[in-house]
C-alpha cells in the first residue's frame, strides 16, 4: 500500500517510447539545452500532468493565473521557443523530430504556434523585465514564437557522473514505498549544502519519515557552483553526517528559472511528482539578486489550498550559526545580535572558495569546503551575484 500523494493532475505521465519509428517523421526542430531537459522531464512524468509544450490557452492562463486552462495549478510556462524563420516552415498537425546536438531525443506533434507576450511573461513570472535577471535574459534570448504540441520522448540524455543519482518519479515512488516511508520531505538546492541547509533539512526530518535531498543539476547561471562539483560535496556530506536509512540523494534535472515565488510552487509540484509529501521553502527560495522579498516564496503558498496543491510546504526562517547559542538557530529561536551570527552571502562564499580561502566550519562542513575548493580550481573564474 502506498501513502504517497497522487501525481499532479492524478496520473504519472509516461511518454518514453524508444521504439518509436522515426522514419516517417521527415522534418526537424532544433532545440536548446533547456528544451531538451524540459522534453525529458515531460516524458518521464516529472512535469505531470503536462504531455507536451504549452499551447496558447494554457500558456496565457499560466502567465495570468498560475493555472492551466483546466484550472490545475501550474506556475511556470514550459514552452518550446523557436525563431520566426522556423515558425514560418511549420505545418499544424505534422510531427517533427526534436533534435539536440545532432541527436533526436523526441517528437512533437505540432498543434499550434503563437507569439507570446514576453514582457508580460517576464513581469508576471519573474516580477521584472530587467535583463540583469538571468531568467528574464534567457526568456528574451530564446525565441519569439512558441511551438505547442504533445511530445514523445525517444531517447534519454546521457547521465554521466549523475547516473547513480538520477531517478525518475516512478523509481523514487517505488523506492519510498519500499522503505515504508509515509512522509517524505523534498529539498531543493542549486548550491552546496551549507550548515544552514543541513539545519533546516534535519529540523524537517525530525517530523517526517524520510528526507529526499534533491539538488537541481539542470542549467544554472554561469557563476553558480557547477553541478558536478556540488555532487561530490553532497556525497561527502551525506556519507559523514546523514543517516543513510533516512536520507535519499537524487538529482532534479530541470533548468533553474530563478523565478523566486513562482518557481517555489513549480519546485513543490515536481517534488510531489517524485512522491514527496512535504517540501522545504526557506529564505529567498529560488531567488536571485534582490528581485524578491526574503519570504515571498513562502507567502505565495497562501494563494492555494494544501489539498489542491497536494504537497505540504514546510517554511523555515533565515538560519545561521550563532556563536552565543553555540549552535544553529534562526530569528525565531535566537535572541542574540547580528555580530554573534555567522552569515555569509553566496557571492562572498564563492569568492572565498575560488581564492582557496576556507569559510568557517560554522558556515560549512570542513569536508564540504575541501571538495569545493578542489573543484573550483578546475573551474573558470566568473563573477556575479547570488
Ligand atoms: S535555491 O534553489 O532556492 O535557489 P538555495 O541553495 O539558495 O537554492 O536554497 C535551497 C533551500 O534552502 C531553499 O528552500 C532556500 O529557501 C533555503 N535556504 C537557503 N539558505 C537558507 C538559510 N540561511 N536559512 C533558511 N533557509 C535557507
Amino acid at each position: 500500500m502506498s501513502f504517497l500523494p497522487k501525481p499532479h493532475g492524478g496520473t504519472l505521465v509516461q511518454l518514453f517510447h524508444p521504439e518509436y519509428d522515426l522514419t516517417a517523421v521527415k522534418n526537424t526542430i532544433t532545440i536548446d539545452t533547456i528544451a531538451l531537459s524540459d522534453l525529458e522531464l515531460i516524458g518521464i512524468g516529472l512535469f505531470s500532468p503536462l504531455t507536451g509544450f504549452l499551447g496558447q490557452k494554457d500558456y496565457e492562463s499560466v502567465v495570468e493565473n498560475m493555472r492551466l486552462a483546466d484550472g490545475t495549478i501550474w506556475s511556470i510556462p514550459v514552452t518550446l521557443p523557436v525563431s520566426h524563420e522556423v515558425a514560418d516552415t511549420l505545418v499544424a498537425g505534422e510531427s517533427y523530430k526534436l533534435e539536440y546536438s545532432g541527436e533526436v531525443y523526441g517528437v512533437i506533434t505540432v498543434s499550434e504556434w503563437y507569439e507570446p507576450n514576453l514582457q508580460k511573461e517576464a513581469l508576471n513570472v519573474y516580477k521584472t523585465e530587467e535583463l540583469a535577471h538571468p531568467g528574464v535574459k534567457r526568456l528574451f534570448e530564446r525565441g519569439d514564437v512558441y511551438v505547442a504540441g504533445d511530445i514523445v520522448l525517444v531517447k534519454k540524455s546521457e547521465k554521466g557522473l549523475f547516473s547513480d543519482v538520477w531517478y525518475e518519479p516512478k523509481e523514487t515512488r517505488a523506492m519510498f514505498d519500499e522503505k515504508g516511508w509515509k512522509t517524505i520531505v523534498g529539498f531543493q538546492t542549486r548550491n552546496p549544502i551549507h550548515r544552514a541547509h543541513e539545519y533546516i533539512q534535519k529540523a524537517a526530518l525530525e517530523t517526517v519519515d524520510g528526507l529526499f535531498v534533491n539538488p537541481l543539476v539542470g542549467e544554472t547561471k554561469s557563476d553558480d557552483i557547477p553541478a558536478d562539483v556540488r555532487l561530490k560535496s553532497y556525497r561527502v556530506l551525506l556519507e559523514n553526517y546523514y543517516p543513510a536509512e533516512r536520507v535519499h540523494l537524487g538529482v532534479y534535472p530541470a533548468a533553474m528559472r530563478y523565478a523566486g515565488p513562482r518557481e517555489a510552487i513549480f519546485h513543490a509540484i515536481a517534488r510531489k511528482n517524485f512522491g514527496c509529501t512535504h517540501f522545504i521553502v526557506g529564505r529567498d527560495h529560488a531567488g536571485v539578486g534582490n528581485y524578491y522579498g526574503t519570504y515571498d516564496a513562502q507567502y505565495i503558498f497562501s494563494e492555494f489550498t494544501e489539498e489542491e496543491l497536494g504537497i505540504k510546504p514546510l517554511f523555515f526562517e533565515h538560519s545561521f550559526y550563532c556563536t552565543k547559542c553555540e549552535g544553529m538557530a534562526s530569528d525565531k529561536t535566537c535572541p542574540h545580535s547580528k555580530e554573534d551570527r555567522v552569515i555569509l552571502s553566496g557571492t562572498k562564499v564563492r569568492e572565498m572558495l575560488r581564492d582557496g580561502v576556507l569559510p568557517p566550519s560554522t558556515f560549512s562542513r570542513k569536508e564540504v569546503v575541501e571538495v569545493l575548493i578542489e573543484g573550483m580550481k578546475e573551474t573558470t573564474v566568473v563573477t556575479g551575484g547570488r
